[in-house]
């Protein structure tokens, strides 16, 4: 499978049948590598209500038809009036898809939505597991991901909004994915960081691989 960075917290997943997007924030996006018009997507992974989250997910799920995954009062809030078809489910739950599976995990943030929860997710697609984190702070029960036998973990970096460069180190210690690809920085003034000293900081202490990502660039595993 491919991972492509098309720059924030977004992402596209994809093998040879299936195409993952993930928190499709394009237009208006400094960073994004891609316009909303251009990217195709069989599901929507959206991790809370937040516009840097949302982004363009109404209108790319409404030329393609693709299915939102989500939580149950942001899908209800922000997705279901819209018409669109919708996989809206809760933290610790698996949803049924065409090829592996999307599990909703907890993340530390705001929803965006009265009484909504934010999430990520832990994406399995050709026999690999990918984590998304979403926007979240650090959090204990990050430990209980080690479990899941993570290949990539997207982890926020940026500070400000979610955990910052140390704590995500932290997170990285508890989760220990294979390769860690970090996101949610640089894309405004308040979530400047540098990801090659958090390169440094993970691999110093032989955590996991950090593979930094330009906007446009892909990962394959
Ligand atoms: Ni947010
Ligand atoms: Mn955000």
């Amino acid at each position: 499978m491919r991972i492509e960075f098309l720059g924030h917290a977004s992402f596209l997943l994809e093998d040879a049948q299936t195409k993952i997007l993930i928190d499709p924030f394009l237009t208006g996006n400094p960073l994004a590598s891609k316009q909303a018009g251009e990217v195709e997507a069989d599901f929507i992974l959206v991790s809370h209500g937040h516009h840097d989250h949302v982004g363009d997910a109404v209108e790319i799920a409404k030329r393609t038809g693709a299915v939102i995954c989500t939580t149950v009062e942001v899908a209800r809030e922000l997705f279901e009036p819209e018409g669109l078809e919708v996989l809206a489910g809760n933290i610790g739950g698996k949803l049924p898809t065409t090829f592996g599976s999307i599990k909703l995990v907890s993340a530390q943030h705001g929803s965006g939505v009265t009484g909504g929860l934010a999430c990520g997710f832990v994406v399995e697609m050709d026999g690999r597991k990918v984590y998304h984190a979403g926007d979240t702070g650090l959090f204990a029960e990050m430990q209980f991901l080690k479990d899941e036998g993570l290949d990539v973990a997207l982890l926020p970096i940026g500070d400000y909004y979610t955990m910052g460069p140390a704590d995500a180190v932290k997170a990285v210690e508890m989760i220990r994915p294979q390769v860690v690809i970090p996101m949610h920085f640089n894309t405004f003034p308040a979530i400047k960081q540098d990801p090659l000293k958090f390169k440094k900081a993970v691999e110093a202490q032989d955590l996991s691989r950090v593979v930094v990502l330009e906007p446009g660039k892909s990962f394959e595993l």
